[in-house]
């Protein structure tokens, strides 16, 4: 009799430590999705910042703040499970005040430029800030990266932060109130989702993105000319010297413009012989989708060999600008004083295509009344073993 006893107790005792191993090995893998508010520091107008950080239940994590509705920072794990900052970022409030490239910005009213800076809408026409070779650049002088927006945390199995922020009528220039809504989702696929919604009290022009600087290898050890790049976009939009398209669409077959199978981004980026490499100092265009209609596509497709981290970028918009980086020189540091060079990182922005406005043959970007601009990008990370 004691011996069964002892053999069951035995049993249970076995039985239970199995399960603690398995649920502690469990929770290592597994993480409960959350979402943490922490304060992030005061503006020059006496307003107050907020730092929210996002994880989902794999780890991943993002950090946003409501100044800008900037990226601070967004983890990916690499081969090995190892999660690495793959975004360029500042180490303080303060710093993005100072001087930010736009770093994991939102941008509006208008993402990327607007000829001279004028447009004309129902007869009328509007001048806007001239912030970037006689141009106007995405938005102006207090653009959406550089606005407090009221944030609003979502918890549950994917964590997500709605930021909204309302442009007044004449703000920057641009007619109509303009209530905006980008909601950011970290998704449980390792996937971060951004919705953009927007509606107007009067005719206006819209071209929301987001403008993070990815640089896959983690934490931006070098510089992302090894990483490969595949674009699902058989034509591109040829710009002038000041980055203003001509207004043509080229085919991009036979040119450094070709990524439509994987190409090394550095394998043609300092062909000189190309006008339009020479005016972009490098890739500053934006590439026309495959497509129609303003399904989901798959937009572009980003390996980094060393830690075989790969993006897809996924959207609803007719066309995405692939900068490299090209401006950037040092001059500002990201976190813990590390000087950002020239391309050490590469930006998707998904959008309309520049100065549409101007443009009558692109597609359009006025907002009306009674109308919802509504789309959606996503940037989805997985790896690869090669
Ligand atoms: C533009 C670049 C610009 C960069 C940072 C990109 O969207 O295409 O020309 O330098 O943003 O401002």
């Amino acid at each position: 009799m004691k011996s069964v006893s002892q053999f069951l107790s035995l049993t249970l005792l076995l039985t239970s430590l199995l399960m603690t191993s398995c649920n502690s090995k469990k929770e290592t893998t597994e993480q409960k999705p959350v979402i943490e508010k922490a304060p992030y520091g005061q503006l020059p107008d006496g307003q107050t910042a907020d730092l929210y950080t996002l994880q989902n239940a794999s780890g991943m994590t993002a950090q946003i703040t409501n100044y800008g509705g900037i990226i601070v920072s967004l983890t990916a794990p690499d081969k090995n499970g190892k999660f690495e900052d793959v975004t360029l970022g500042q180490d303080s409030l303060s710093a993005y005040v100072k001087n930010n490239p736009y770093f994991g910005a939102l941008i509006g009213r208008y993402g990327n430029r607007i000829a001279k800076g004028k447009f004309t809408l129902d007869g009328k026409t509007y001048s806007l800030f001239i912030n970037n070779m006689g141009n106007h650049l995405h938005g102006g002088k207090v653009g959406f990266d550089k606005v407090l927006w009221k944030a609003t945390p979502i918890e549950g199995e994917e964590p997500a932060l709605k930021l909204s922020y309302t442009a007044k009528d004449g703000e920057e220039g641009y007619p109509g109130n303009l209530s905006v809504e980008v909601t950011y989702t970290l998704q449980k696929d390792n996937a971060l989702k951004i919705d953009y919604q927007a509606t107007t009290d009067k005719p206006t022009v819209v071209n929301l993105t987001n403008h993070t600087y990815f640089n896959l290898t983690g934490g931006a050890k070098r510089d992302i000319l090894d990483h490969v790049v595949t674009l699902n976009a058989d034509k591109f939009i040829p710009v002038d010297k000041t980055l203003i398209p001509t207004g043509k669409l080229e085919p991009v077959a036979n040119s450094p413009f070709d990524f439509t199978k994987p190409m090394v981004v550095g394998s043609r980026i300092n062909d000189s012989t190309n006008t339009q490499i020479k005016y972009g100092g490098g890739y500053d265009h934006g590439w026309v989708l495959n497509g129609s209609g303003d399904s989901l596509k798959l937009a572009a497709t980003v390996y980094e060999p060393t830690s075989g981290r790969v993006m897809e970028v996924r959207t609803t918009e007719p066309a995405i600008q692939f900068y490299t980086g090209n401006f950037l020189d040092g001059t500002v540091t990201g976190r813990e004083g590390f000087p950002y060079k020239k391309r050490y990182a590469l930006c998707l922005e998904t959008e309309h295509y520049p100065d549409s406005p101007n443009q009558p043959s692109f597609p359009t970007t006025v907002l009306r009344p009674g109308q919802t601009y509504k789309t959606t990008t996503i940037y989805q990370f997985s790896t690869r073993k090669e």
